[in-house]
């Protein structure tokens, strides 16, 4: 298989990258951290699989539609948009410059990578397309507003998109995780609850890509818990939000 994953020097997007190194497949790893991508690739390679590294920053949009171009060339099966960040607020409002930095990392870059590789994988009717959003997507605390947007913009994307590329072949999964630990959540200072270790967390993803789930929100007791919250009546939902740890927003 020819997987491509961005954001593959740590974390999720690392771990995704091992857990497909193997005999037969062929990688092709992007992230900004050269030093971190090469000892990533080099693991792979003990494992057996071919790869190739790209260091590139997924927020310069040129560079990503010459990329999505080039590798459009050769047919691509698996494409896992995993690249992202996250910034946390203790309250205040919301500098502009985060929305910008996590709008154009989290979500407008992935079009500008998919543009090219889209019409080819339409051509070959086959392909795999996987977003890694997250459960933040789904309710938006007063911390997290950026975040939170950002992700639910890019399920709207892949809710649309999966309705586009379905009859062309193409599967689009969209996957939810809530708290996985990494380098992104090391950075939390507050409880995360049900986090799950990278390890379990990678294990989740994998399995839902494997059985083509168009939408995979994890751990489920988390979002049973958000389900449930969502289905109150706003004003109910409002107190109980308020009620939380994250009532120290605005
Ligand atoms: N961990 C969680 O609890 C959790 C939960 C839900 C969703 N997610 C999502 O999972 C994805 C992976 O996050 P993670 O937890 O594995 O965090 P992480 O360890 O911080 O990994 C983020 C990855 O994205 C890359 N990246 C960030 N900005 C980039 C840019 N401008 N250009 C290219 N690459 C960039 C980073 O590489 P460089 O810094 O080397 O560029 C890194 O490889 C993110 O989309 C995140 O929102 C994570």
């Amino acid at each position: 298989m020819r997987i491509v994953i961005t954001g593959a020097s740590s974390g999720l997007g690392k771990h995704l990258a091992l857990g497909y190194a193997s005999i037969g497949n062929e990688l092709i790893l992007l992230a900004r951290r050269g030093e971190k991508l090469k000892e990533v690739a080099t693991q792979c390679r003990v494992r057996g699989a071919k790869v190739e590294t790209i260091v590139s920053d997924v927020n310069d949009f040129e560079t990503m539609k010459t990329i999505g171009s080039q590798l459009a060339q050769t047919p691509i099966d698996r494409i896992i948009l995993n690249a992202g960040i996250s910034v946390g607020h203790s309250g205040g409002v919301t500098p502009f410059e985060d929305f910008h930095r996590l709008f154009q990392t989290n979500f407008l870059s992935v079009h500008a990578l998919l543009e090219a590789i889209i019409p080819k994988m339409i051509e070959q009717k086959s392909g795999e397309i996987v977003f890694i959003s997250s459960l933040a997507s789904l309710i938006s605390m007063p911390t997290s507003i950026a975040y939170s947007s950002s992700k639910r913009a890019l399920n709207a994307y892949a809710e649309g998109l999966r309705y586009q590329l379905k009859p062309h072949g193409i599967d689009v999964m969209n996957i939810l995780p809530g708290f996985i630990d990494s380098e992104m959540t090391q950075k939390n200072k507050f409880k995360m609850p049900f986090i799950l270790s990278t390890d379990i967390g990678v294990k989740r993803i994998m399995k839902a890509i494997a059985k083509k789930k168009r939408f995979h929100p994890f751990p489920l007791r988390f979002y049973v818990i958000i389900k449930m919250l969502l289905l109150l009546p706003q004003f109910l939902r409002d107190r109980i939000v308020n009620l939380t740890n994250f009532k120290k927003g605005i």
